[in-house]
């Protein structure tokens, strides 16, 4: 009987679950996306309910297309939207109000607040983390805060936080295992990345009881086992990283200095750093890669909010095409973007400005400016956001990235990776496999389950499907960045009261 490892994407936008195989290619694929919800400008929730049905019912689709039961899966691992925030009922499973997504802007006020009073040095050099909205910390602060009940219920012990690994796997578990993976804890603003514990200062500082926090654990290694209703049988949970993380693994960047870009529905540039943690001076942030048989890794990271929503974007609120794919082909119908700029700072800008206040913009439009010129300039945005992290990224360690290995759904884009190679300046290197998100969950629970002996196994798994050369001159460049770096000024500080 042929076995496989189920690797459970639960992206911001869709749910997914990959079969794997030894090889690391996929054998079976289920998608689906689900609700956004947007109470008011600037805030962005799910339903946890509907991620876990969602999540569910894409695990049951992947195994019914290869005509599969619980027994064809060794092991399950989890790669996830990170830093949204779930509370919910332990008695009934229930979350008591919908999750705080990860880019909601509702709590920038309150960091604000926490900056005035001076804590962001102590907050970096504990969580290695900015203040900053984008965190679940303020979030889960917000729900106790706000939701009536809450911090009384908290505080008896009936309520428990998690992010949506910890969801998942509670959920799987049938209410059993209340866990986190170092990598997803540490982007909290609450755990402590040097003694990998939850800060008992921060805590007692934002008033979140500790009580309602899961065990941090490292992010390969058998979790529990699925409750027998869901897939028929007991299938070991054992591996979990945050998306980002997960995917810097499944590039097989395993040493210090390797690098991966994802496009997903934001962008992240991860540097390993090895064992020990480098803090920034241009506003990356210090995270944990993962933790896998005593040892935890750490990386570098620059965070765009935006990146292939922005596509998204195009496609359901503006409807200029009907499916993301389209946007390679409109692109590449104009010879530039004639002048057009995109920002697409819809929930603020993430690495290196943090500013909660800026939002998105069109500039730069004159008569001639037609739908594929708005088009381009969206695409064109995803890679001035990578050249501005790659740009922080190099004077923060000393070192020049001499080419990028990419991944993530838009990594598909010919048209974007031709124009990130030239916008760099650097060979762009896109793997066969560029669902390397969930690879990575794949290959951290294949490693606790013995499906895979060790990295060697994985190392042969990577292989290149295309290199991109920039063919771009040094005046164009020039020329073209000078433009983004202006777009990009107009919007700061732009919703501040
Ligand atoms: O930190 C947010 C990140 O984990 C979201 O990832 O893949 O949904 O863009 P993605």
């Amino acid at each position: 009987m042929n076995t496989y490892i189920m690797a459970l994407d639960q992206g911001t936008t869709s749910c997914r679950c990959i079969l794997y195989d030894r090889q690391g290619r996929p054998v079976s694929t289920a998608q689906k996306e689900f609700r956004q919800i947007y109470p008011h400008a600037g805030w962005v929730e799910h339903d946890a309910m509907e991620i876990w049905s969602t999540q569910m019912g894409v695990a049951q689709e992947a195994l019914l297309k290869i005509n599969g039961t619980w027994k064809n899966v060794q092991a399950i691992g989890i790669t996830n939207q990170r830093e949204t925030t779930v509370v919910w009922d332990k008695k009934t499973g229930e979350p008591i109000c919908n999750a705080i997504v990860w880019q909601c802007r509702r709590t920038a006020e309150y960091c604000d607040e926490l900056k005035r009073r001076g804590l962001e040095a102590a907050f970096r050099e504990k969580t290695g983390l900015l203040i900053d909205a984008y965190f679940s910390a303020t979030k889960l602060r917000w729900i106790l805060e706000n939701v009536e009940g809450a911090r009384k219920r908290a505080e008896a012990g009936e309520l428990l936080f998690g992010t949506i690994e910890t969801w998942l796997i509670w959920k799987m578990t049938g209410g059993r295992v209340h866990v986190t993976d170092y990598s997803n804890a540490s982007r909290t603003m609450l755990f402590n990345i040097r003694t990998l514990a939850w800060d008992e200062d921060i805590l007692r500082e934002l008033e979140i009881p500790a009580c309602m926090l899961p065990e941090p654990r490292p992010s390969s290694e058998i979790y529990g086992r699925t409750d027998p209703n869901i897939f028929g049988g007991p299938i070991p949970i054992c591996g979990a990283a945050g998306d980002q993380q997960s995917a810097l693994f499944g590039q097989t960047c395993f040493e210090a200095g390797e690098v991966k870009n994802t496009y997903g529905t934001g962008g992240f540039l991860l540097m390993n750093t090895g064992e020990h943690p480098v803090f920034s001076e241009n506003g990356l942030l210090t995270t944990i890669a993962w933790g896998i048989d005593g040892t935890v890794n750490y990386a570098l990271e620059g965070s765009i909010f935006v990146s292939g929503a922005a596509v998204q974007w195009l496609r359901d609120e503006l409807e200029l095409l009907s499916d993301s794919d389209q946007s390679e082909q409109m692109a590449e119908r104009v010879a530039d973007s004639n002048g057009v700029y995109v920002v697409p700072a819809f929930v603020g800008l993430g690495a290196p400005y943090w500013d909660p206040y800026a939002r998105g913009a069109v500039l730069g439009l004159t008569r001639g400016a037609n739908k594929n010129h708005l088009v381009r300039a969206t695409l064109e945005s995803m890679a001035y956001q990578t050249w501005e992290l790659l740009q922080v990224m190099a004077r923060d360690t000393g070192q020049q990235i001499v080419a990028l290995k990419v991944d993530g759904g838009a990594s598909a884009n010919n048209f974007l990776m031709q124009f990130q190679s030239d916008i760099l300046d650097r060979p762009v290197l896109r793997p066969k496999c560029i669902e390397t998100t969930s690879l990575g969950a794949a290959y951290l629970a294949g490693l606790a389950s013995g499906y895979w002996k060790g990295r060697a196994d994985i190392l042969e798994n990577w292989q290149m499907d295309r290199t991109f050369k920039s063919n771009m001159t040094s005046e164009k460049r020039e020329q073209c960045l000078k433009g983004w770096k202006k777009a990009v000024k107009c919007v700061l500080g732009w919703a501040k009261r």
